[in-house]
């Protein structure tokens, strides 16, 4: 440390980012693993409603209040028959998943997700497969959801006994297409132009529709940022959202750079934000559109070649990722950028949700809530309104991927019409607790209503079946608010959440 007084962070209700996005808390569910099949729909499981759905997971969804769901993948959308997946359940066909060479029964299809949605409170965000699936069969799947009675596909619905349209707002245009390992996989001409044609079809059957286009698939791929480029100069004027996806990795066990991984996730946005402007320059355009960081969430413990094949069984146990102490801190950083960066960031998937990397996991008849569940809870609870840009004086410490950093990494948004204000903190520290000072600049604030806190000393530490409370958000001691400024301690290895009534 090189300073020894208080840390500060200055609030100032004026200084707004943006309008926080509630699509910024959305979450993603794929045929993948045990996602789906043992995950949300698992009629054998003494949690099953009428319909199969798990009321354990539905109940803790719900807590999670996801404003959107990415569905059906993933590189499963890329070799998915959106048919297999509708009418009397008997009928419908067992496939071979190429993607995770699974089994895919297609006892779960649109319909089935679309009553998941409605059960949670989330608003669906459909996926057209770009791999094998033809633009054709990407407006079929449209007017499916969203026509009006009297044509063949919107009857189709009816027949399923779904009368009214889903009117589904949101739609992906493929999935991480330029990645050799997609089915279908494309050059980045070949997709701008099939992308656009599917857009073009899409939007003639419904013109509220709000769309997503493929991004490269990750700052580490070649085709980065360039793809990017190309594909947003195709499509621009067509879609809404540019999608991204990052996967965090602490593979060389260097906690002090994994914790300071906001800096990575930062300039990924700049990048991107900058092709954004660039384009809209190029086209000569109007429009505007927005990033979509429509896959996120720490992976890198259950990624090996076992971890990805299914062996051709129905809900084999895929990349069930167990997550601990120092991954919490990496998400609750990251939400902190989703903060920070809401002038371009409007939509953000965690991916995935139940037992494939995703904060639930479950057995038959448990679940369990991992590590990362709580600062999501936290966020998608309490960051509402606008974003402020806030200021930070923070000691540094010494990362060996990212140079000197700051301890602390912050967010914070004001909501005027409820008059409260929520500050985010990850204290970085493996070892040191941290006083801090918060300074209101413009408002007087009456208390801390509520504090919350994800803490340890182990960066490992994990919750289990058998254990499931080891890292979890506790309520702590409200600090005193006096003229403006209120003092604490932080913990080392903490994530902080304040509630405060203005
Ligand atoms: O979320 C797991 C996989 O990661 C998705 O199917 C794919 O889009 C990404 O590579």
């Amino acid at each position: 440390m090189s300073q020894s007084s208080n840390a500060r962070i200055y609030i100032d209700t004026n200084r707004v980012i943006s309008e926080i996005s509630p699509l910024l808390f959305s979450g993603f569910a794929e045929h993948m693993g045990r996602c789906i099949y043992e995950g949300i729909y698992d009629p054998a499981s003494p949690h099953a409603d009428q319909n199969g759905l798990r009321k354990d997971v539905l109940a803790a969804l719900k807590e999670l209040n996801f404003r959107s769901m990415r569905y059906p993948g993933g590189n499963f959308l890329s070799g998915y028959f959106w048919e297999d997946g509708i009418g009397p359940k008997d009928q419908r066909p067992v496939r071979r998943d190429l993607a995770w060479q699974s089994i895919e029964t297609n006892q779960f299809g649109t319909d089935e997700f679309m009553n998941f949605c409605e059960e949670i409170g989330t608003a669906p965000m459909m996926g057209v497969n770009m791999g094998t699936g033809t633009i054709q069969d990407a407006a079929n799947l449209v007017e499916y959801c969203n026509g009006a009675t009297g044509t063949k596909y919107a009857d189709m619905r009816v027949q399923n006994g779904h009368a009214d349209p889903y009117n589904v707002k949101y739609w992906c245009i493929g999935n991480e297409m330029d990645g050799p390992w997609q089915i279908g996989h494309l050059d980045v001409v070949e997709y701008g132009k099939k992308a656009r044609e599917a857009a073009k079809m899409i939007r003639l059957h419904d013109n509220d529709i709000e769309l997503v286009l493929c991004g490269s698939s990750g700052p580490t791929m070649a085709t980065y940022p360039e793809w990017d480029r190309v594909a947003l100069e195709f499509c621009w004027d067509n879609v809404d959202y540019h999608s991204m996806h990052y996967y965090a990795t602490n593979w060389e066990d260097d906690t002090d750079s994994f914790l300071a991984l906001s800096a990575e996730f930062e300039s990924f946005v700049d990048t991107l934000s900058g092709v954004l402007r660039y384009v809209k320059a190029q086209n000569r355009s109007k429009h505007d559109v927005y990033l979509s960081w429509d896959e996120w969430n720490v992976w890198y413990k259950a990624r090996l070649e076992d971890d990805v094949k299914g062996l051709w069984t129905e809900a084999p146990h895929l990349i069930e990722e167990v997550y601990n102490l120092e991954d919490a801190l990496v998400v609750g950083q990251w939400m902190n950028v989703f903060l920070r960066k809401s002038d371009v960031l409007k939509i953000a998937c965690l991916a995935q949700i139940v037992n494939v990397i995703a904060p639930i996991l479950t057995t038959t008849d448990a679940m369990l809530k991992q590590s990362i569940y709580y600062p999501i809870m936290l966020f998608s609870k309490l960051a509402h309104g606008n974003a402020l840009d806030v200021k930070v004086n923070a000691p540094m410490y010494n990362t060996k991927l990212f140079g000197d950093m700051p301890l602390l990494d912050v967010s914070s948004s004001h909501d005027a019409e409820t008059n409260t204000n929520a500050i985010f903190i990850v204290n970085r520290s493996q070892t040191e607790s941290l006083p801090l000072d918060i300074l209101w600049q413009d408002v007087a604030p009456k208390s801390v209503k509520s504090a919350y806190q994800v803490a340890g000393t182990d960066p490992k530490a994990v919750n289990s079946f058998d254990n499931p409370n080891v890292v979890t958000a506790v309520v702590i001691n409200a600090p005193d608010i006096r003229d403006g400024k209120t003092t604490m301690m932080l913990p080392p290895l903490s994530f902080t959440a304040l509630e405060v009534a203005l």
